[in-house]
């Protein structure tokens, strides 16, 4: 045993363990262990140390404890998984034990309503089929060329902070342009003068729900947390609930989400969604179609501010391809370094940090039994740092997604979209969107943090920058 590393020596020993390999029925061994557990508080477990530094704690409990972990949590079992064979276990090869059906989901509901995102079973695998075709490759393409002007726009707006040297927010910019993109992809509307109430009501519901934990899940509770997600989501209600109702009055010939919710009929009952339904979806596209890519690309610039031997890299390659013109979706095969600095910023900061499932039956990870009804959490943070498939892993470094290094390492050492049949339906509108607002304005600016600025992480329901990412742009030409 490495008592060093046991997450190493957990690694190197699998291949003699109990246990199943991906596809292979679980044999249930006689003697399951309890996999090992950080030490809690009487009554409280490990609450306090997660929440005053969950990204910490969790990643020093992997180092200390291994590939799974039990997490002592109040009234609930819930366990880490970490290693990629248990991640693609649960998400791909043995997904149908899986459900979202658990307090994570439920409270995500709070807001969100039953979307894509958050619904399960039959409801869920119809929903996907229906949206489903809203993201081929055709579509995306198409989606690229507003992506690239809205890109092109930033950039201008740009000039002026550029000439001034005055710093600004550059994760506040990420979030204007990718809710704008969004927006205009997916329900065609302009949403700039909604953008602060669709953002502000986001922001609120995504703080509060990650604070809120048990209050949260009983929302008739008068508290000062569920007040303010009542109101944010009221706020939020308003603007989608107009944009659905100027649809069915002027249905034009949009062929975009929003009509395809409206309109589309179930095949078995001829029925349409209702307005509730489509709410749902409206709301958590918003909220999942900008704020994930907005932090990818925050933290790209973060990362680049600080690695100036990258950010070279990224401009030589930009000047190669582009030549001085703008970039579009054709030329996106050809930025290959571009979409490797943005997979290594989602490696070490990603922007879905952290997500759960429960085990309909009970199961078999990592040679450990896992009693039916638990909390099986899975964190990219933790995995995309796993000492056994990534050398010096606090290191920024591009050069770990060349295709041959991407080829020898295992599917789920990598995951920031997750995996399976849940897997994230807009990755490429994602990787589409940022390698564009990216090449863009790198192509212009080169990015400096401004002085006397922290950056610092603030992991909600996705991982934010605390107080966004300050910087002055310097113009390039
Ligand atoms: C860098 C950007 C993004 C990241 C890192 C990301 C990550 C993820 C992850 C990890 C999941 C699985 C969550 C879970 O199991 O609970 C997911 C699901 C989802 N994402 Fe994304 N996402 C991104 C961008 C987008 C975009 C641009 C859209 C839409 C335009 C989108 C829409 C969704 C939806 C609707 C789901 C639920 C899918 C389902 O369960 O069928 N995401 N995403």
């Amino acid at each position: 045993m490495n008592w060093e590393n046991p997450a190493a020596a957990q690694t190197a020993s699998r291949a003699a363990a109990v246990g199943h390999r991906p596809g292979q029925p679980v044999v249930r061994a006689a003697g399951w262990r309890e996999p090992p557990s950080p030490p809690g508080h009487f009554l409280i477990g490990n609450a306090p140390e997660l929440k005053s530094d969950v990204l910490g704690f969790i990643v020093q409990a992997h180092r200390d404890y291994g590939d799974v972990i039990r997490l002592r949590f109040p009234f609930v079992r819930a366990y880490l998984a970490a290693h990629p064979d248990d991640i693609r276990h649960i998400l791909q090869d043995n997904h149908d034990n899986y459900t979202k059906n658990n307090i994570d989901y439920r409270l995500l509901k709070g807001g969100l309503g039953d979307g894509l995102l958050t619904s399960d079973g039959p409801y869920w695998l119809r929903q996907r089929r229906l949206i489903q075709p809203m993201f081929r490759r055709e579509r995306i393409a198409q989606f690229g060329v507003l992506m690239a002007q809205a890109a092109r726009h930033l950039a201008d707006d740009w000039e002026g902070h550029a000439r001034r040297g005055e710093p600004f927010d550059v994760a506040a910019e990420m979030t204007r342009v990718t809710l704008a993109i969004v927006a205009r992809a997916l329900f065609s509307v302009e949403i700039a003068q909604d953008a602060a109430v669709i953002s502000q009501s986001l922001t609120t519901m995504n703080e509060s729900m990650a604070q809120a934990g048990f209050a949260a899940l009983l929302p008739f509770l008068p508290t000062r947390t569920n007040r303010r997600i009542r109101a944010a989501k009221r706020a939020l209600d308003r603007v989608i609930y107009r944009i659905i109702a100027q649809r069915r009055a002027h249905p034009g010939h949009c062929d975009d989400l929003l009509s395809l919710l409206l309109f589309a009929r179930d095949p078995q009952t001829g029925k349409t969604l209702s307005d509730r339904q489509v709410r749902d979806e409206v709301a958590t596209f918003l909220l999942a179609g900008h704020e994930t890519t907005a932090n990818a690309l925050a933290w790209t610039w973060y990362l680049l501010g600080c690695n100036p031997d990258a950010e070279d890299r990224l401009h030589a390659e930009l000047a190669e391809v582009l030549g001085g013109r703008a970039p579009c979706v054709a030329d996106l095969p050809r930025l290959r370094y571009t979409a490797m600095v943005i997979d290594e910023s989602m490696r070490l900061y990603p922007p879905a940090w952290a997500f759960s499932r429960s085990n309909l039956e009970d199961d078999e990870i990592g040679g450990y039994r896992i009693k039916r009804g638990s909390l099986i959490y899975i964190s990219q943070y933790v995995t995309h740092r796993h000492p056994a498939f990534w050398e010096d892993p606090g290191r920024f470094d591009p050069e770990r997604f060349t295709p041959e290094r991407v080829a020898v390492r295992p599917k789920y050492a990598y995951f920031p979209f997750a995996g399976g049949p849940r897997a994230c339906i807009g990755s490429q509108f994602a990787l589409t969107e940022a390698a564009l607002i990216l090449a863009t304005l790198a192509q212009r600016y080169r990015l400096r943090l401004a002085p006397g600025h922290r950056v610092e992480m603030q992991p909600l329901i996705t991982l934010r920058p605390r107080h966004g990412v300050k910087v002055v742009a310097h113009p390039l030409r």
